[in-house]
């Protein structure tokens, strides 16, 4: 089974704790060992917004701002990368085919960012479908997809499954809202709609929560499922 994981900033390194960032390679290396072909997508989480956020007082513009997240994306990846040692790529790959190449090779596939006007929720997802995936799991602080912004929304409901097509149109109108925060950005849902990528949305800040969803499909976040497809087939239900 091939499967992409997008790890967002805010789970892997909410702040520098080597152990926590050990504990998610544990997993990853879990489900390598399980036979999974696996490739990993980090995003830049606070550290990202921090830097952003100075660069824009600094006069910097919107490209410019990009290519500082993408350069923490890559720091953060760098880091798991060293959890990871032996079983990862060296450096995060910057283009899709060179994690492509990794992943041919038995590595697990690290990325960052790669270009500016997106984040890496869409990376994952041009990974993901660039790959063949099986499956794309977005580990992230949300536990799911809801029908409205659940920070915003106190009787906000989450989805237990839906389709790529109704995740589009449940993200085009967050995606409008500034501030408001969108489980995946619009980019990544019109991927995972065009490639009927199977996915997940759950929280993944215990890494165990990602071994359990891969291997044997239990989650308490959100499935979404291409219209026409069977319930997923995880790793564990394949053999
Ligand atoms: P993230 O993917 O961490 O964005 O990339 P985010 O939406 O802030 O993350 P979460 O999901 O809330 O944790 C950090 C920043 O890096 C730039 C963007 O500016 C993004 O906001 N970026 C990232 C790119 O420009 N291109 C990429 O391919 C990836």
């Amino acid at each position: 089974m091939r499967v992409v994981v997008s790890i967002g900033g805010s789970v892997l390194a909410p702040d520098l704790d080597s152990d926590r960032v050990a504990a998610h390679a544990d997993a990853i290396r879990t489900l390598a060992d399980e036979g999974c072909e696996i490739g990993v997508v980090v995003g830049g989480g606070g550290v990202a917004r921090d830097y952003i956020g100075a660069a824009r007082e600094l006069g910097a513009n919107e490209v410019q701002l990009d290519k500082l997240g993408i350069g923490v994306t890559r720091l953060n990846a760098r880091l798991l990368i060293a959890a990871l040692g032996q079983r990862a790529t060296l450096s995060p790959a910057e283009e899709y085919d060179d994690a492509a190449a990794a992943l041919r090779r038995g590595e697990v596939a690290v990325m960052g960012g790669v270009m500016p006007g997106q984040t890496t929720d869409a990376v994952a997802a041009a990974f993901a479908e660039s790959v063949d995936a099986d499956l794309l799991v977005y580990a992230t602080s949300a536990d799911g997809v809801y029908d409205a912004d659940p920070n915003e929304t106190s009787d906000a409901e989450q989805f237990a499954s839906l389709s790529p097509a109704d995740l589009v149109d449940i993200v085009v109108p967050m995606s409008r809202d500034a501030g408001a925060s969108a489980p995946v950005d619009l980019l990544a849902a019109k991927l995972i709609d065009r490639a009927s990528i199977r996915s997940l949305v759950l929280d993944g800040t215990d890494p165990e929560v990602l071994v359990d969803a891969v291997l044997r499909g239990e989650h308490s976040g959100t499935d979404v499922v291409p219209e026409g497809t069977a319930e997923p087939t995880y790793w564990a239900q394949e053999e």
